[in-house]
């Protein structure tokens, strides 16, 4: 089967993960059939399909026509033939129990036309030995998408004993095109790549418990190792049940060193599951935080060199390729780097913020993309250091600033400590920002934002001070202090109408509206927009005109372009006003609301 002949897909079951597979098959314009055993899985399918698409129809990353038609591409059914029978692709998401799985494939293979494809969504079972119920067992396969799929990019396509090359080779096709990124898993091993490296991390982090504390590992991890969380809070949302399931077929399949540890064999005894039953390693009364404090006296290397070695290992028994070991990890757990990237550039604390010299350009990159590099005091205190040592480089012609990831450029300030602040803690917040993202007015050389994804709160004020601004379609703008009872804090209330005007700076503080790229360009706030596959070239080529332009003349315009005398009193007078809303409730409201996903009651 090649990857042109696919136009219908078999979805057997309508949970979690089938459902979300629907979605993205048929976004990619698929026909699509849903089918599960009860009315009732299928209803509760749909449902789910319509609130992911709403959502996204919320965040303006796709319209309501789209939506419709997304929805119009996919049947649900309880008549296995109705679905199968005319399927070149059938991707299977059932309950992952291997007599199961059996039942439905034998009837599923028969049913099914003799070229079809044939692939199972498993995360833990074998491929090989769920293929030994169909016939042609060299068009069986894994396609193993992560939770939600809708919104994770990675597929890992699982090579069973017998799989064919050429069905790997289509279904590698076949995810590309709903968008996915998938990698090869060239041997049936158990965990794959993501779960295999994730899960004997998780356990060895529980064995360090003896001499370091839950949050203090979780703190390091999160706040130093730049994972968008810690072992024990991932532990805790994957549930215990399925790590201690998937170590106890680690230890049974590769060897007694993956035994599940006993902290994590007493919690799942004890039936205390993680988030799901309200209590694993922390109890669930309340959203979990660790701060940056908590992160002192734990060397993050204690946990990324097993980490590394699990990959070595992988790469070793000849499941993966290096890159591919390093695409999974960086897709499929949300982390900056992958093992062998980490390994390259030295094992230690994650910088939040890059810097990197090339060519007559000193580019600076906020570097938390978990967290949508929102801004902290020490990035701010970083970003302050890489301005100085640009300035005084004669070689550095201009300076680029962006954001890590392909979701972000900056999500504004790091709001998860405000609500701790005494008031004058937050009059320092916003004279830090201000003594930092004033730099890009001081030094000589000219700066240029290049927004790749939300420049949001102090993320777009960042950019108005730069001098030159451009931006990826997928760039979105807003001041939305507003919506977390607070005010802009760093130069918004100076800044925003000098490049937008009075009228459309007012509405963007005061009601905290979004608006896209193209919007962004027609008010002023950007000169171009560009392709976000084309956005690097385009950002390279945009900065050789001030690389190969005349410095002394380039610094005196963009000098007495941003001059004024007057910003320093009404960046002062901001702070103070940004600072006095600590005297009052409406914030801590705002961020509550925020952090807990519900809307602020003012
Ligand atoms: N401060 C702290 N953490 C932030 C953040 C911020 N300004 N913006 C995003 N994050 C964190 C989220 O808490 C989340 O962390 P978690 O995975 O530990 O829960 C992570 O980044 C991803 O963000 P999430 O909200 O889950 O992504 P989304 O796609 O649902 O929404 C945004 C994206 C940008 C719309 C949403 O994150 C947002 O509204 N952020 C706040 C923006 C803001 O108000 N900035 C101004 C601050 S003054």
């Amino acid at each position: 089967m090649l990857p042109d002949q696919v136009e219908k897909i078999a979805i057997l079951g309508a949970g979690v993960m089938g459902h979300g597979i629907a979605q993205i098959a048929s976004a990619a314009g698929y026909r699509i059939a849903v089918r599960d055993i009860k009315q009732e899985f299928l209803d509760n399918g749909l449902k789910g399909i319509t609130k992911s698409l709403d959502y996204l129809v919320k965040r303006e990353r796709i319209t309501p026509e789209v939506k419709g038609e997304i929805l119009g591409r996919i049947k649900f059914t309880l008549d296995l033939k109705e679905a199968v029978g005319d399927a070149q692709l059938v991707i299977e998401a059932i309950p992952e129990k291997m007599e199961i799985k059996h039942l439905v494939w034998k009837e599923a293979a028969e049913l099914a036309p003799d070229d079809a494809i044939l692939a199972s969504n498993t995360s833990s079972l074998s491929i090989t030995e769920i293929a030994t119920v169909v016939p042609n067992p060299e068009r069986f396969v894994g396609m193993h998408f992560f939770n939600p799929p809708a919104i994770m990019k990675l597929v890992e396509v699982n090579q069973g004993d017998k799989t064919s090359k050429e069905t790997v080779d289509t279904v590698m096709a076949l995810a590309r095109k709903m968008s996915k990124t998938p990698v090869w898993v060239k041997k049936d091993a158990p965990g794959f790549i993501v779960n295999r490296i994730l899960v004997t991390y998780l356990n060895e982090a529980a064995k360090l418990l003896d001499k370091f504390d839950i949050e203090q590992i979780d703190a390091a991890m999160q706040h130093k190792a730049g994972m968008p969380m810690g072992p024990f809070m991932l532990s805790d949302l994957i549930g215990l049940d399925i790590v201690h399931n998937i170590l106890k077929t680690f230890e049974e399949h590769i060897g007694p060193e993956y035994a599940p540890h006993e902290k994590i064999i007493e919690l799942f005894d004890s039936r205390k599951l993680g988030r799901k039953t309200g209590e694993g390693f922390y109890s669930y009364t309340e959203r979990p935080a660790v701060t940056e404090e908590q992160a002192k006296g734990f060397d993050v290397k204690l946990l990324l060199e097993p980490f590394v070695k699990e990959a070595e290992r992988l790469y070793t028994e000849a499941v993966a390729t290096v890159e591919d070991i390093d695409t999974a990890m960086k897709l499929g757990a949300n982390i900056p780097k992958g093992p062998f990237e980490m390994k390259k550039a030295g094992l230690g604390e994650e910088k939040p913020v890059l810097t990197e010299k090339e060519n007559g350009v000193y580019k600076i990159t906020l570097n938390r993309p978990s967290k949508l590099n929102s801004m902290t005091l020490e990035m701010l205190g970083l970003i302050s250091e890489a301005v100085d040592e640009a300035s005084a480089d004669p070689e550095i012609k201009a300076i680029l600033v962006t954001g890590a990831g392909d979701r972000a450029f900056c999500a504004g300030a790091d709001v998860s400590q405000f609500p701790g602040l005494s008031v004058e803690e937050a009059r320092n917040v916003s004279k830090a920002g201000h003594n930092t993202f004033k730099k890009f007015m001081e030094t000589p050389k000219p700066v240029v934002a290049a927004v790749n994804g939300y420049a949001l709160g102090g993320g777009n004020e960042l950019i108005l001070f730069c001098d030159l601004r451009i931006a990826s379609e997928k760039a979105r703008f807003s001041q939305p202090e507003v919506s977390l009872g607070l005010m802009t804090g760093w130069g918004g209330t100076c800044l925003l109408k000098k490049v937008v005007g009075q009228t459309v700076a007012n509405e963007l503080l005061l009601t905290g509206r979004r608006i896209n790229a193209d919007e962004a360009k027609s008010i002023g706030l950007v000169s171009h927009v560009y392709p976000a596959a084309e956005f690097e070239a385009k950002m390279n080529e945009y900065l050789q005109a001030l690389v190969n332009g005349p410095p002394k003349a380039i610094s005196a315009m963009k000098k007495l372009a941003a001059s004024d005398n007057n910003l320093d009193a009404a960046l002062d007078a901001e702070a103070d006003a940004f600072a006095d809303l600590w005297n009052y409730g409406e914030l801590k409201e705002g961020i509550d609301a925020f952090n807990n996903r519900r809307k602020p009651v003012f």
